[in-house]
């Protein structure tokens, strides 16, 4: 059988069907949508791949997600959302029709398998798909269309995989490489060496310095680090605003070491991502720099009585390394107990001179750790601690922006302190082209690709890192883990 006869062995019903084909028939097709799901498609491709490796041509597996799918199904609706789903599958079914099978695969996943069909054909196939995609607008019911965007993930057997599993992966990891790099794109698995972690690509590219941001890390030192401290001065935060991956934390981080550099203490607390227990963020931020100072951890670990110890040691097990204070304390709730700790915490980092707090991501962090934040600083001599927030801005109106949820957490230094609004900006052409030079070493970029990674990433640095890495991926720029080609 070729794999155009298996495939349609799978699909059609004879007109006489039994009750056993029927019944297949049904639990092959996904009701919504009446494409196939992903039973067909967990059951039927390992037969269809097998009748391609006979034939001896190529399949590719499609993965395809709608990108903010969830925010449709929010505003509108989950009739709204299934209205969307179904006529996207038709969609599909539509554009795929005779050069393979269409999918439903799950929620807003859907998929096509390809047949005689090597990966740059069917890269081009779906390239096709998504200009298409992107030029429709798809009724989701009562008189309402919306433009909807996707990123499809490609992989082929036999090139990238040797089974069914193996090319579902693949595509699967495509598909997240789609995501990751932006969104609305088609992404094909690389034909030499693995696809790079989302996430840890700073790891492969270390950029030494910070670029393109000389000016606005001054101005932040000057409102944190730099500023003078005299007897009355007034309490200064400083809001680090900017999108995803703009370059909020790294920038941060500069300030931290430059901090240290001057002697001050520093903390580090950042959100943790659906863990929002009472004081998580900061608990974690403070047992930093008590695992690193020994005279530190011996001054506080005096002070903290043995319930405080108690409620701390689990996440500071370095607190139970030294001998315990008798016990004494009259029996008290955790959490007022974890706030006395972490006062005396903070006044601990406080005993040398100044101290900057920075709080990452402070949309994730607990209420409790900027609460206390707010009271502590509020309320301590304004000369003796800096403060710093990061703060992601959210693109879409609607819902309360993280910005104006993380004033209304700090009531008390809103009011009294001056705020500096530090705004992440887009990087320019000459700082991208600094970028690149400072990862390879020496690759020189044309006029014309550097214009274009600069209107692709929209001078984002996480985009440009995204970026490079696709052009590694596509063979335009060659990394063997040392050198650069
Ligand atoms: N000016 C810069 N020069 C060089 N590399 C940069 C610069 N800004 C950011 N980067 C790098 O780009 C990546 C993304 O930056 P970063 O993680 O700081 O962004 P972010 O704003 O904190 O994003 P998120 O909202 O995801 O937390 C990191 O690897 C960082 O090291
Ligand atoms: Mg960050």
């Amino acid at each position: 059988m070729t794999p155009e006869e298996e495939i349609a062995s799978g699909q059609q019903t004879a007109p006489q069907a039994t009750s056993a084909e029927v019944f297949q028939r049904l639990a092959f097709t996904d009701e919504l949508t009446g494409l196939r799901n992903n039973r067909f498609l967990k059951y039927r491709a390992p037969g269809i791949i097998i009748a391609a490796r006979k034939a001896r041509t190529s399949i590719c597996l499609a993965m395809m997600d709608m990108d903010g799918f969830k925010k449709v199904n929010d505003t509108y609706g989950h009739q709204a959302g299934d209205t969307l789903l179904s006529n996207f599958g038709k969609m599909i079914s539509d554009y795929v029709a005779k050069r393979g099978i269409p999918i439903r695969y799950a929620g807003d996943e859907f998929a096509a398998l390809l047949y005689n069909m090597d990966k740059p054909n069917a890269k081009r196939f779906m390239d096709g798909f998504l200009r298409k995609v992107n030029e429709a607008k798809i009724d989701i019911g009562d008189g309402v269309s919306l433009p909807i965007k996707i990123s499809i993930g490609i992989a082929s057997y036999p090139n990238d995989a040797e089974d069914y599993e193996s090319l579902f992966k693949r595509s699967d990891e495509a598909l997240y490489t789609a995501k990751e790099s932006g969104k609305n794109m088609v992404i094909t698995y690389p034909d030499e060496g693995k696809l790079v972690a989302p996430g840890n690509i700073s790891t492969l590219f270390p950029v030494e310095q910070m670029v393109g941001f000389d000016e606005l890390f001054s101005e932040l030192k000057l409102h944190t680090i730099d500023r003078v401290v005299g007897g009355d001065a007034q309490q200064e935060v400083s809001l680090v605003i900017g999108g995803r991956g703009t370059g909020k934390t790294r920038l941060l981080q500069e300030l931290r070491k430059s901090a240290e550099n001057r002697g001050l203490a520093t903390i580090y607390a950042t959100g943790i991502p659906s863990q929002k227990s009472p004081y998580v963020s900061l608990i974690k931020a403070v047992s930093e720099p008590l695992n690193h100072d020994q005279d530190l951890l011996k001054e506080i670990a005096v002070m903290l009585s043995t319930n405080e110890r108690k409620e701390l040691a689990s996440s500071i097990p370095i607190l139970d390394t030294l001998p315990a204070p008798p016990p004494s304390d009259e029996p008290e709730d955790r959490n007022t107990l974890v706030f006395k700790a972490l006062t005396k915490i903070l006044f601990g980092l406080l005993r040398k001179g100044r101290l900057l707090i920075i709080i990452d991501d402070s949309h994730l962090v607990d209420q409790s750790s900027l609460q206390f934040i707010d009271s502590f600083v509020s309320e301590s001599s304004s000369s003796k601690i800096d403060l710093a927030f990061g703060v992601l801005t959210q693109a879409e109106g609607g819902a309360e922006s993280n910005l104006s949820s993380l004033v209304r957490a700090i009531p008390k230094l809103a009011q009294k302190s001056e705020i500096y609004r530090c705004e992440l900006k887009p990087l320019g052409e000459l700082s991208i082209a600094n970028i690149i030079y400072q990862i390879t070493g020496h690759v020189k970029i044309s006029a014309v690709s550097l214009r274009a990674l600069a209107t692709r990433s929209g001078g984002n640095p996480l985009f440009i890192e995204g970026l490079l890495k696709l052009a590694i991926e596509r063979g335009l720029i060659k990394y063997d883990g040392t050198n650069w080609k």
